[in-house]
């Protein structure tokens, strides 16, 4: 089956209204890669202005519940009412800093396919568990905890970011990488069956215009979810040439 790439930004607790400009810019320059499907990912109170654009555009998270007494948290319906095409859950920066386990994370996955929206459910080892050479393990277990118990896998990518190389500069090896890809593609088989070849697998950390046409060839490697190099038209349009 050939997967088409998938290259999403994801802006994180970053951009006031004056950055819609460079999300336009992004949004004009990545039609020209008609091959590749763009999303980029701003904080909550972009989303609605974003989406007006025109390019798909997703939140970082979800609540579990469509609606109720949850003070400062955003439903997958709110989401998909302000013009949201997916989200993003389960990113190390919610499970570290926000003590989300993996069965938050498959509760949030859930809402949002019932929602409409698709899903970016991400993954990836801690420095020390990459160092001990449990980091396949680590991850295929927050793979199956994660998971949501039924769902479309088309509308459903799994981003492995590994914690070391978010914002640090650093990168996994390419043959790492395909590992790491590899197993999630396995495990995916395992569980789902045929169905699993249609998972798009995302890489994110570190990834910029230098690194990404070697990123985006490694084997299973069907596109990126970036950062840092996401928040500019000229440093997240090369990444997007790169996955065409
Ligand atoms: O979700 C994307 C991310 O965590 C990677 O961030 O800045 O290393 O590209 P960055």
């Amino acid at each position: 089956m050939v997967r088409r790439k998938y290259v999403v930004g994801n802006w994180k607790m970053n951009g006031l209204s004056g950055a819609l400009a460079e999300a336009e810019a992004i949004f004009a320059g990545a039609r020209a890669h008609e091959a590749v499907d763009v999303a980029l990912c701003p904080p909550f109170t972009l989303i609605g202005p974003m989406a007006a654009l025109g390019g798909a555009t997703g939140g970082q998270d979800c609540h579990p519940q469509p609606s109720g007494a949850f003070t400062g948290s955003v439903s997958a319906p709110m989401l998909a009412d302000a013009g949201a095409a997916l989200v993003i859950v389960g990113h190390s920066e919610r499970r570290e800093g926000f003590a989300e386990r993996d069965a938050d994370v498959k509760a949030k996955a859930g809402a949002a396919l019932t929602a409409g929206l698709s899903v970016i459910l991400c993954v990836g080892e801690p420095l020390g568990v990459r160092e001990s050479g449990g980091a396949i393990d680590y991850v295929l277990a927050q793979v199956q905890g994660s998971l949501p118990g039924d769902f479309d896998p088309a509308r459903l990518a799994v981003a492995y970011e590994p914690i070391w190389a978010i914002g640090t500069g650093r990168v996994p090896t390419i043959e790492d990488v395909a590992a790491m890809h590899g197993a999630i593609r396995a495990a995916l088989s395992d569980r789902i069956g045929e169905g699993a070849a249609a998972v798009r697998l995302l890489y994110g950390g570190s990834v910029n215009g230098d690194n990404a046409a070697d990123l985006l060839g490694a084997r299973d490697v069907d596109g990126a979810l970036v950062g840092g190099a996401s928040l500019t038209a000229a440093k997240f349009l090369p990444i997007v040439e790169a996955a065409a």
